[in-house]
């Protein structure tokens, strides 16, 4: 008796776990899984084994309760229908010339991380009714998130640049932030957007306070850029300008002073010399003479 409950039981769990490994399988089976970038547009798949007209059809697209997108027999969303999230409004299209061909995809345009989950694909009405689901992954791309409604920055101050201190052949730049969480990366470019390397970065009291210094040595426009890559931020500094004399600047600069140096110092032994030779041959002639004229003038 005691037995024969133990193999009803056993029998029951067998086929309950039996169920479950079946129903896990097929749902992962029918499961297409999609990637899109933030910010680009995603087109999500979807037709009905068969691929009867759907134009005189149901379909409904959903994510978990929150409904995408529907059209029922030529009314649908886009025209008045009322019943889409919000969050999808203005961002979800059919393909209406698509649809004789059974084809229920929908377009997502300008997707964002928010978008990323599991959505369903549903004829309701079909029989058998059949349902698919599609998972979305959204990768995000770096940017200035200072303002965004939908990830607000914690805490993402805007970095800023300074100009040390001239050092023999260049000048030495800093760049800062103080409090930025997620941990910030620090990096410096100049103005075609090119990476200023070696830097030397340092994360005083505790990464609180990013501190990057760099050497440049052309003269040009730089600015900091500060990542933090665990909310996919990006930010700029303002722009500076880094006043460092080039080096043929430099050489032309040198070289004209030294030329000016020259010929002042030629022209001014040239000037010496004939004054020295006016003084040491003119003088005494012009003594003998006057004075031989004085001479002669006494005499008579
Ligand atoms: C459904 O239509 C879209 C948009 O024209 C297209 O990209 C997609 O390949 C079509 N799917 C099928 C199965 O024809
Ligand atoms: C964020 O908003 C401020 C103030 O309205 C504005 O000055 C700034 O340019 C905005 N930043 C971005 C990246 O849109
Ligand atoms: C970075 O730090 C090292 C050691 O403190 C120093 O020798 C080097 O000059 C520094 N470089 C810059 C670009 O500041």
């Amino acid at each position: 008796m005691i037995k024969r409950q133990i193999t009803a039981a056993m029998e029951l769990l067998l086929s309950m776990s039996f169920c479950l490994l079946t129903f896990t399988g097929k749902s992962l089976g029918d499961e297409i899984e999609l990637f899109a970038t933030e910010d680009s547009d995603i087109i999500l798949p979807c037709s009905p084994i068969g691929k009867e007209d759907l134009t005189q059809q149901l379909f409904d697209w959903k994510k978990n309760d929150k409904e995408v997108f529907l059209y029922d027999k030529g009314k649908h969303y886009n025209e008045g229908k009322m019943g889409q999230n919000e969050y999808f409004k203005n961002r979800v299209e059919f393909f209406q010339d698509q649809l004789q061909f059974g084809n229920a995809s929908i377009r997502i345009s300008k997707t964002k991380q928010d978008d990323s989950g599991i959505y369903s694909c549903e004829f309701p009405n079909l029989q058998p009714e059949q349902k698919f689901y599609i998972k979305l992954v959204v990768d995000c791309i770096l940017k200035d998130r200072t303002n965004d409604t939908e990830r607000k920055c914690g805490s993402c101050p805007k970095p800023s640049l300074s100009i040390l201190k001239e050092v023999n052949g260049g000048m030495l730049v800093q760049c800062e932030a103080h409090g930025a969480y997620p941990e910030p990366k620090m990096e410096l470019h100049d103005s075609a957007d090119v990476s200023i390397v070696p830097v030397n970065i340092t994360n005083p009291s505790n990464g609180k306070y990013i501190i990057l210094q760099a050497f440049v040595t052309k003269r040009d426009e730089y600015h900091c850029v500060m990542k933090q890559e665990g909310i996919c931020h990006q930010i700029y500094s303002t722009r500076t300008l880094v006043p460092v004399a080039s080096g043929y600047d430099k050489g032309l600069i040198h070289g004209l002073l030294y030329g000016v140096i020259g010929v002042a110092v030629v022209v001014g032994v040239l000037l010496y010399f004939l004054w020295w030779h006016r003084r040491s041959s003119g003088k005494p002639y012009d003594k003998t003479n006057t004075s031989s004229v004085d001479e002669a003038l006494k005499s008579t």
